[in-house]
C-alpha cells in the first residue's frame, strides 16, 4: 500500500495540485490560533509536508522548523515555492509580512519516511504536525510505527496534529440513497460518482463499513488513484491512547473541537482533526 501511494505522490500532476494549495483548513486555522503564542519557542516538525501549504504559515511562526516528506518530488517542489535550495534561503514568497521573515532561521526541509524517524533524537521537537491526511496513506502496522515514532520525537507535552479519514463520513457517500435530488444533471454526476466509488470498493459492503474500526478503500480524490486508511473516530482516539493525552476531535470544517465523540458533527465530514500531547 504504502509504495503504491508513495508512487503516487512522486506523480508530477499531484505535485502540482500540492503545490499551489495555500490555506490553512478551518481546524488547523483554529488549532493555529490556540497555539499561537506557544509557537515562537517551539521546535516543530512537520510531517509530509507535500508542496509546502503549511510550511508557509508555520516557519515564519516557530522557533525552528523541520519539515519532511517521502516523496522527493515533493520536497523539491516546497524548496521552489519557498525560494531555497536545500537549507540555504534565497529569498521566498512567503505569505508572512518581511518584518516576519528578517532574521528568519532557514527551514529544514528532508526527504524522510514517517515511519522511520531515527534521524532525530528523542524528545527533540514541541509541535508534531502531519496534517491533510498524510498518516491515512501507509498500512495499519506502519500508521502504528508513525504514532510510536512521533511519540518518541516529541519532548513530554508536545503537541501532536494530524487530521484522518472519517469511516463514518464516507459511509453515507457508499449509501446511493443519498445521491439522488431533484437535479438530474447533480443526480447524474453523483450517481456516476456513487458507482465508481462502489467498483473500486467492490469487496467491501454497507455492514463492514458499520461494524469495522478501519478499513483502506480507494476514495476519488486523484481518480481514485490512492489506497486511504479511513477510521471510526472512536477507533482513532484508541488508538493513540498508549502515549498521546488529552485528545481534541476537529470536523475539518470547524475552527473548534466536539465536545464528545457522539456530537452529531462527527458524522459526515470526511475527515476530521485530532489534537493531543505527549505523554
Ligand atoms: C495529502 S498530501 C498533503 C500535503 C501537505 N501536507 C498539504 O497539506 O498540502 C500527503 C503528503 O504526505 C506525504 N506522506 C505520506 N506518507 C508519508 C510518510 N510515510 N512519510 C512522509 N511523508 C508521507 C505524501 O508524500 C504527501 O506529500
Amino acid at each position: 500500500m504504502a509504495d503504491r501511494n508513495q508512487a503516487a505522490y512522486a506523480r508530477p500532476s499531484l505535485v502540482r495540485y500540492y503545490g499551489q494549495l495555500h490555506q490553512l483548513q478551518p481546524a488547523e486555522q483554529g488549532i493555529l490560533e490556540r497555539l499561537k503564542d506557544h509557537l515562537p519557542a517551539m521546535a516543530m516538525l512537520d510531517i509530509g509536508v507535500g508542496g509546502g501549504r503549511t510550511t508557509q504559515h508555520f516557519w515564519p511562526r516557530v522557533g525552528d522548523y523541520t519539515g519532511i516528506d517521502y516523496s522527493a518530488e515533493m520536497i523539491a517542489a516546497c524548496r521552489a515555492r519557498l525560494g531555497c535550495s536545500g537549507s540555504t534561503l534565497a529569498g521566498s514568497d512567503l505569505a508572512a509580512p518581511p518584518s516576519a521573515r528578517a532574521g528568519l532561521k532557514a527551514p529544514n526541509l528532508a526527504v524522510m519516511d514517517a515511519r522511520d524517524l531515527s534521524a532525530f533524537t528523542d524528545h527533540s521537537f514541541d509541535l508534531i504536525w502531519f496534517s491533510f491526511n498524510g498518516l491515512d496513506y501507509v498500512s495499519h502496522a506502519d500508521r502504528l510505527q508513525v504514532l510510536r515514532e512521533v511519540h518518541r520525537v516529541g519532548k513530554p507535552g508536545a503537541y501532536f496534529v494530524f487530521s484522518s479519514h472519517n469511516l463514518r463520513g464516507i459511509a453515507q457517500a457508499f449509501d446511493y440513497r443519498l445521491h439522488l435530488s431533484f437535479n438530474p444533471l447533480s443526480a447524474y454526476v453523483d450517481l456516476v460518482m456513487w458507482g465508481l466509488l462502489r467498483w473500486f470498493n467492490r469487496g467491501i459492503q454497507m455492514s463492514d463499513l458499520a461494524q469495522s474500526d478501519h478499513l483502506i478503500l480507494r476514495d476519488e480524490s486523484h481518480n481514485f488513484a490512492l489506497q486511504t486508511y479511513y477510521i471510526h473516530p472512536a477507533a482513532q482516539v484508541e488508538q493513540l491512547a498508549f502515549g498521546f493525552r488529552p485528545i481534541e476531535v476537529y470536523p475539518w470544517t470547524q475552527r473548534h473541537p466536539v465536545k464528545s465523540l457522539e456530537d452529531p458533527a462527527l458524522a459526515s465530514p470526511l475527515w476530521l482533526y485530532y489534537l493531543c500531547q505527549v505523554l
